[in-house]
């Protein structure tokens, strides 16, 4: 593992005794870096006698893990069944095709990560959005692309 990654094998001793202790790793690797480095994937999985499959596999089934470092705004839209009765999910499809969004739901280019969330305590408005932490209602497909200029605009893009 490269000297960039060299916290990863102190994790892993540092879990080595632990039944279960995938799981464990990957979120302690996940305060280190902001994101589990694919160059760790083999390390993690000797450490743990697992595959670098299953690794890889539950790396990318939680959403609490990423495979790539994030991009520095973050853009959360509810998954919720609220906000999935009024077009969440229609308004998910719209935001990847239009950021084009590349594996670890990063766009580089535009500085914008997304991230999963299940309820942003705005039910009765839905869809519901989050940038940055700040909250958007009724969020239509429209209103979400102004709200993408409005921060690119913020940026000075
Ligand atoms: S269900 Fe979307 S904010 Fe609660």
């Amino acid at each position: 593992l490269s000297e960039q990654f060299e916290q990863v094998d102190s994790i892993l001793a540092d879990h080595a005794q632990e039944q279960g202790a995938l799981l464990p790793v990957l979120h302690a690797i996940m305060r280190s870096y902001g994101y589990i480095p694919g160059d760790a994937l083999g390390s993690i999985a000797g450490a743990l006698s697992l595959s670098r499959a299953e690794v890889s596999g539950v790396v990318s089934f939680y959403h609490d893990f990423r495979s790539e470092p994030a991009a520095p705004d973050v853009l959360k839209i509810c998954r919720a069944e609220a906000c999935q009765a009024v077009g969440a999910r229609q308004l998910e499809t719209h935001a990847k095709a239009s950021l084009k969004l590349g594996p670890g739901d990063s766009c580089h280019q535009r500085g914008i990560t997304l991230e999963a969330v299940y309820c942003l305590g705005n039910c009765a408005c839905g869809p519901s959005v989050s940038i940055n932490e700040q909250l958007h209602a009724r969020v239509t497909p429209e209103k979400f692309d102004q709200l993408m200029l409005a921060l690119d605009c913020q940026r000075g893009k």
